[in-house]
C-alpha cells in the first residue's frame, strides 16, 4: 500500500495544526483563528494566520501558505517522508509501506538505526573510560567544554580491530559492515573501521546517528576518517549539525555554513548554534537546497586563503543554475590561514559577529572575484573580463534573475572602464542612469565639474608632477636617499615617464652627478623634455625658484621637500581611486549616503588641488 490521497487527508484531519505550530512559535487566538510572527519572514506585527478548520496556515505579509506537512518540510527542514513520519507517530497512525521491497528496505534501515546508536552510545562509553584518557585530554587541550562534548556527543574508538565488533556483535557482522563500521575486503573476517580517533557522530535532521567522523589524535593521515555511504548516510545529502541549526535558525533568522565539524561545535560553544558544515566536499545542489530550507541566503564562510576563495567560487558556480528569486547566497571571507574555530579562539565571538554582518552577496563576490583573477591592462584582458563575467550569466537559469546579472555586470564593467575616456566622472556614461531609477539625484551627480574646477584639478596634478621632476633635474644627489619611493612613481605624461625612469637607470651606475652633469647624458628627445620643464610650470615650487635663481637651499631642508613632494604625488591617485570607488558605488546604488560620500571625496580632491596650486606660490609649508 502507498501513502493515498485519503490516508494524507486523515494525518491532516489528525492534526491540530495550531497546536502543532504553537510548539515552535509563539501563536494567539485570535477569534477562529490563531495570529503569529510569521516565521519565514521578519515582522513585529503578526500577519501569519493559522486556520485549525481548514488545516491550513497563511502569512499576508510573505505569502507563506501550506499544512501541517509544509510546515514540517519549509520550517523544521524536514524530507517529506520525515515530515510524515513525525506527524504520523505523533497522531498515533501507522505509515503505510509503499511496497514490500519498500517496506524491508525500511525494516533494514530501523535495524541499522539502532545499530548506529548503539555504536554512538558505545563510542561514547569509550571516551569516559580508561582508554579514553588521551582523546579526553585532546579535546580539553581544543578548548571544548564538558557540556559541548555532551551537546555534540563526542565519542572514542579504541586503538583495536575488534573492539566494536566484539561490543556490538548482538547485530551481526553484516549489519556491522552494512552500517559502515566494520571494513570487509574479500574473504577475510571484517574488523574495526574506526581505530584510535575522537569519534564525532554526524546526525540527520531527526537528531539521529547516522554516520561518523573519526579524527586522529594529534597529527597524521587521513586527519579525518569518515564513515561510507550507507543506506542512512549519503554524504552529498547531509550537512553536519542541521538538525541543531534548522530550530536555532529560526530565532536568528540565519544559517552559517564552515567547512568543518571542529568549527561547527566551536562556533556552537562560542554562541552561533545555527552552523552547518558539509562533509569535507564542495557544496552539493541537494545542501544548497537545504540551506535555502532555512534561509534565503545562508552565510558561507571561507578561508582568506587562494584555496579558500576558490572553494567559493566554487559554491557560487553551483548556486548560479539553482538561483530563484530572493534567495541567494553570502560570502564571508576570514582572515588567511584561519578558520572560524581558529578566529573564534584568538579573536573571540565579537570578532567572528563582525565578519558575518560584513558579508558580501553573490554578485559582488563573483564580480570581485573575476576583477582580480586577470590583468585588465589591454582591451583583450576587458574582453577576457567581459566573457567570464557573461559565462556567469549564461549558468544562471531563472530568466529575471539573470537580467539582473547581466544589467548589474554591465553597469560595473562600463562604470569601471568609462574612466578611461572620462577621467573625473566615469559613472555619466553608465547606461543605468538614462533609464531614470533614482533620476532625482542621478541630475546633480553626474553633473560635469566646472571648468574652473577641472582647470585647477589637472593644473593641480600636473603642477605636482612637473614640480618633483624639476626638483629631481636639479639636485641628483638627492635621488639615492629616495629611490624607492620613486621609483613607485609612474608620471602619466609618457615623456615625463621616460625621462624619469632614464633618469633614475643612469643615477644607479653614474652616481654623484649634479644637474648640469645629469642634463649632458640626457639625450634627444629626453632633453628636449627636461629643459622644457626647467623653464615652464615645474618652476612654480618656491624652492625650485630659489635654486634656479641660484639660492642655495641646505641640503636637509631639500631632501625634506622632496619626501613631501613624492608622498604628495603618490596621494593624489589614491585620492582619485576613492573617488572613483565612490562613484562606482553610487552608479551601482544610488543612496543619499553613497552620495553623499561621494560628494565628499570629489571635494576633497578639489581642495587637494586647489592646496598644491597654492603652495607652489608660498612653498611647501603645509
Ligand atoms: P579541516 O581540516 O578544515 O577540518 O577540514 P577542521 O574541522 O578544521 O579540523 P581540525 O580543526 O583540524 O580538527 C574540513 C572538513 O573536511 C573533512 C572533514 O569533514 C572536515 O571537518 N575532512 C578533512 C575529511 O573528511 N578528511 C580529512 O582528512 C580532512
Ligand atoms: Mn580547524
Amino acid at each position: 500500500m502507498a501513502l493515498t490521497p485519503q490516508w494524507l487527508d486523515e494525518l491532516r484531519s489528525r492534526t491540530m495544526l495550531s497546536a502543532l505550530i504553537g510548539r515552535s512559535i509563539k501563536v494567539t487566538k485570535a477569534g477562529r483563528e490563531y495570529k503569529a510572527c510569521c516565521p519565514f519572514h521578519n515582522e513585529k506585527t503578526p500577519s501569519f494566520t493559522i486556520n485549525d478548520e481548514k488545516g491550513f496556515y497563511h502569512c499576508f505579509g510573505c505569502s507563506a501558505h501550506g499544512d501541517a506537512i509544509r510546515w514540517m518540510t519549509d520550517q523544521r527542514g524536514l524530507s517529506f517522508m520525515d515530515a510524515v513520519k513525525e506527524l504520523a507517530a505523533q497522531a498515533g497512525m501507522e505509515v503505510p509501506a509503499p511496497d514490500p521491497r519498500a517496506a524491508q528496505q525500511a525494516e533494514q534501515r530501523a535495524g541499522l538505526h539502532d545499530v548506529m546508536q548503539a555504536a554512538q552510545d558505545w563510542f561514547a562509553a569509550q571516551l569516559n573510560s580508561i582508554e579514553g584518557a588521551a582523546a579526553r585530554s585532546y579535546l580539553e587541550r581544543r578548548g571544548i567544554h564538558a557540556q559541548t562534548v555532551k551537546d555534540f556527543g563526542f565519542g572514542f574508538a579504541p586503538d583495536s580491530k575488534s573492539a566494536l565488533k566484539a561490543a556490538l556483535a548482538q547485530f551481526g557482522d553484516d549489519m556491522l559492515v552494512e552500517a559502515g563500521l566494520l571494513i570487509k575486503v574479500d574473504d577475510k573476517a571484517p574488523y574495526d573501521r574506526f581505530r584510535g580517533r575522537l569519534m564525532i557522530p554526524i546526525r540527520d535532521p531527526r537528531g539521529r546517528v547516522i554516520a561518523f567522523g573519526g579524527r586522529i589524535l594529534g597529527d597524521g593521515e587521513p586527519k579525518y576518517l569518515n564513515s561510507p555511504d550507507t543506506p542512512l548516510f549519503d554524504k552529498g545529502r547531509t550537512l553536519y549539525n542541521l538538525d541543531k541549526c534548522s530550530p536555532a535558525s529560526r530565532s536568528t533568522g540565519r544559517v552559517i555554513v564552515v567547512e568543518g565539524y571542529m568549527d561547527v561545535i566551536a562556533l556552537a560553544q562560542a554562541g552561533f548554534p545555527d552552523a552547518v558544515a558539509p562533509l569535507g566536499t564542495a557544496l552539493t545542489e541537494q545542501q544548497i537546497e537545504m540551506l535555502w530550507r532555512m534561509t534565503e541566503k545562508p552565510l558561507l564562510c571561507f578561508d582568506g586563503d587562494a584555496a579558500g576563495q576558490k572553494a567559493a567560487m566554487r559554491a557560487a558556480d553551483r548556486a548560479l543554475p539553482l538561483l530563484r528569486p530572493g534567495h541567494s547566497l553570502q560570502f564571508v571571507t576570514l582572515p588567511e590561514g584561519q578558520d572560524p574555530d581558529d578566529l573564534v579562539k584568538s579573536s573571540g565571538s565579537q570578532a567572528f559577529k563582525q565578519l558575518l554582518d560584513n558579508s558580501e552577496p553573490l554578485v559582488d563576490r563573483l564580480w570581485a572575484a573575476e576583477l582580480v583573477a586577470q590583468s585588465l591592462d589591454t582591451p583583450e584582458d576587458r574582453a577576457s573580463l567581459k566573457q567570464r563575467l557573461g559565462q556567469h550569466i549564461s549558468a544562471i537559469s531563472d530568466g529575471e534573475i539573470k537580467r539582473h546579472y547581466a544589467d548589474a555586470f554591465r553597469d560595473r564593467f562600463d562604470a569601471l572602464f568609462a574612466r578611461k575616456t572620462a577621467p573625473s566622472y566615469p559613472a555619466r556614461t553608465n547606461p543605468n542612469f538614462k533609464r531614470g531609477s533614482g533620476a532625482k539625484w542621478a541630475k546633480t551627480v553626474y553633473q560635469p565639474t566646472t571648468s574652473e574646477a577641472r582647470g585647477i584639478s589637472s593644473k593641480g596634478s600636473d603642477l605636482l608632477m612637473q614640480g618633483l621632476l624639476v626638483n629631481i633635474l636639479l639636485y641628483p644627489a638627492l635621488i639615492d636617499g629616495h629611490r624607492e619611493a620613486l621609483m613607485e612613481i609612474h608620471p602619466r605624461n609618457a615623456n615625463q615617464a621616460d625621462l624619469l625612469s632614464f633618469i633614475l637607470d643612469s643615477t644607479l651606475t653614474k652616481k654623484s652627478l649634479d644637474s648640469a652633469g645629469l642634463l649632458t647624458i640626457l639625450e634627444g628627445q629626453l632633453y628636449n623634455v627636461a629643459q622644457d620643464l626647467l623653464r615652464g610650470d615645474g618652476k612654480a615650487f618656491a624652492f625650485n625658484r630659489r635654486s634656479l635663481s641660484g639660492e642655495a637651499d641646505d641640503y636637509t631642508s631639500l631632501s625634506k621637500n622632496m619626501a613631501e613632494m613624492i608622498k604628495l604625488v603618490k596621494q593624489r591617485p589614491a585620492l582619485e581611486q576613492a573617488l572613483d570607488r565612490a562613484t562606482i558605488k553610487v552608479s551601482q546604488e544610488l543612496t543619499e549616503e553613497n552620495y553623499a560620500e561621494q560628494q565628499r571625496l570629489r571635494s576633497e580632491k578639489e581642495a587637494f588641488d586647489r592646496r598644491i596650486v597654492e603652495m607652489a606660490d608660498r612653498g611647501l609649508d603645509i
